[in-house]
C-alpha cells in the first residue's frame, strides 16, 4: 500500500519538477514534496504504525525517494540558471577551436636553414666569423693590395678611428670571402669543407642590392680539388635548391682571390633556359667562383705547392629572389604582413 503511494509519489513529483519555469515554482515543489507538511514528512511519521517487520523496507523507501526528489530538483535548478545566463559557465565542446595566430620564421631565415641543410649533406660544416673585420682579411690577404682597383667593386664601409697596423683599417665585411682566410687559419690544414653564411655591408641601395645583405661562402681545400668538383658541387646545390630541371653553367670571369675564376649562370626559373624578357639568352647570374688562389693558400698558412681548393660566394637574397620569382630585394627587409605570410 505504502509502496504503491510511494511509487505514485515520486512520479508525479519528478514530472512536475521537470516542468517547473522558474526556481521560485521549484522551491514551491520543494515545500510540497520534501518540507515538513509535506508527504513524505506525512509517511515518515506514520512509519511507527507499522508492523516492525514493514518498518525498515518502507522507511529505506522513503530515504531513496527523498533523495531522488532532492536530485531532480537540483538539476532543474541548474538548468533553469543555465537558461538565464547561457555564457556563464556552458560552452559547447563540439563547436572547433579557435586557432591561435602563429607565427613563423622569416623567409631570409628559412633560406639560411635549407642551404645549410642542403650542404651539411655533402659534408660542409656552417662556420661564423666577425661581421666587423680587418681590411687584411676582407681584402689584402685576398690578394686585393691597398689602393687596388678591384676593390672598387666591395663598396666598402670603412671604420673610422679603428685601425690595426698588422691588419689595417677595420671594415663591415663586404664579402663572405674574409672567411677563407679565418678558416684556413683555425684548422691549420686540409681538409677544409666550410660554409659561411653571414651578414655582408656595401654602399648599394636599389631593387636588387640591399646595404646590409647576406652571402653564403663555401670554401673546400682538400687533396686532389679541381674545378669538376666545382662545378659538380654548383650542380649539386643548383638542383636541390631549385629543382631537377635547372642547369648550371661557369663562365671564365676575374676575381683576385681565385684562379681560374667564374661566374655561375643558371637556367632561368621563368623561361625554363630557352630565353626571354628577365634573362640573358635563358641564362640568369647567381654569382662568384673559382679556384683558390695559391697567394690567398699561402696567406691563410697552406703550402699552395700541396694543396689545391675551390670557393664560391653567392647572395642567399638573391637565389631566394630566383626561386620564388621576387622582383624587389626591399621586400625581404620590409615589414608588409601581406607579402611575408605568403612564404
Ligand atoms: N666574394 C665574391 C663576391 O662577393 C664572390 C666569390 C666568392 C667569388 C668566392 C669567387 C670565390 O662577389
Amino acid at each position: 500500500m505504502e509502496q504503491n503511494r510511494l511509487q505514485n509519489l515520486k512520479n508525479q513529483a519528478i514530472l512536475n519538477i521537470f516542468e517547473a519555469k522558474t526556481e521560485q515554482e521549484l522551491e514551491e515543489l520543494r515545500v510540497e514534496y520534501l518540507g515538513r507538511q509535506g508527504e513524505l514528512s506525512q509517511l515518515i511519521k506514520k512509519i511507527s504504525l507499522l508492523p516492525v517487520e514493514k518498518r525498515k523496507q518502507i522507511g529505506e523507501l522513503i530515504n531513496e525517494t527523498k533523495k531522488i526528489i532532492q536530485e531532480a530538483i537540483s538539476s532543474q535548478k541548474k538548468s533553469l540558471q543555465h537558461q538565464l545566463s547561457p555564457q556563464e559557465d556552458w560552452f559547447d565542446i563540439t563547436v572547433p577551436g579557435e586557432r591561435p595566430p602563429q607565427g613563423h620564421l622569416h623567409l631570409i631565415t628559412l633560406a639560411i636553414s635549407e642551404i645549410t641543410g642542403i650542404f651539411e649533406k655533402i659534408g660542409f660544416g656552417k662556420v661564423a666569423y666577425p661581421e666587423v673585420e680587418w681590411d687584411w682579411y676582407a681584402f689584402e690577404g685576398l690578394n686585393m693590395p691597398q689602393n687596388h682597383p678591384a676593390r672598387d667593386e666591395w663598396e666598402t664601409f670603412f671604420i673610422k678611428d679603428l685601425f690595426s697596423p698588422q691588419y689595417g683599417q677595420a671594415v663591415l665585411t663586404p664579402h663572405t670571402s674574409s672567411g677563407q682566410l679565418r678558416e684556413m687559419e683555425r684548422l691549420g690544414q686540409p681538409p677544409i669543407r666550410m660554409l659561411n653564411i653571414a651578414k655582408c655591408y656595401r654602399r648599394q641601395i636599389d631593387a636588387s642590392h640591399a646595404p646590409m645583405f647576406y652571402q653564403f661562402e663555401g670554401l673546400v681545400v682538400e687533396p686532389g680539388i679541381n674545378i669538376t668538383h666545382l662545378k659538380g658541387t654548383l650542380d649539386y646545390f643548383v638542383k636541390q635548391y631549385f629543382g631537377p630541371q635547372r642547369e648550371v653553367r661557369i663562365r671564365p670571369f676575374h676575381f683576385q682571390f681565385t684562379e681560374p675564376s667564374f661566374e655561375v649562370d643558371v637556367t632561368c626559373i621563368v623561361c625554363g633556359g630557352r630565353g626571354c624578357r628577365v634573362c640573358k639568352q635563358g641564362w640568369m647570374e647567381l654569382g662568384g667562383a673559382g679556384m683558390v688562389h695559391p697567394a690567398v693558400l699561402k696567406n691563410g698558412g697552406l703550402d699552395p705547392q700541396k694543396h689545391t681548393g675551390f670557393a664560391f660566394g653567392w647572395g642567399v637574397e638573391r637565389v631566394l629572389m630566383m626561386k620564388y620569382k621576387i622582383d624587389d630585394i626591399r621586400l625581404l627587409f620590409g615589414s608588409d604582413l601581406k607579402f611575408l605570410e605568403q612564404f
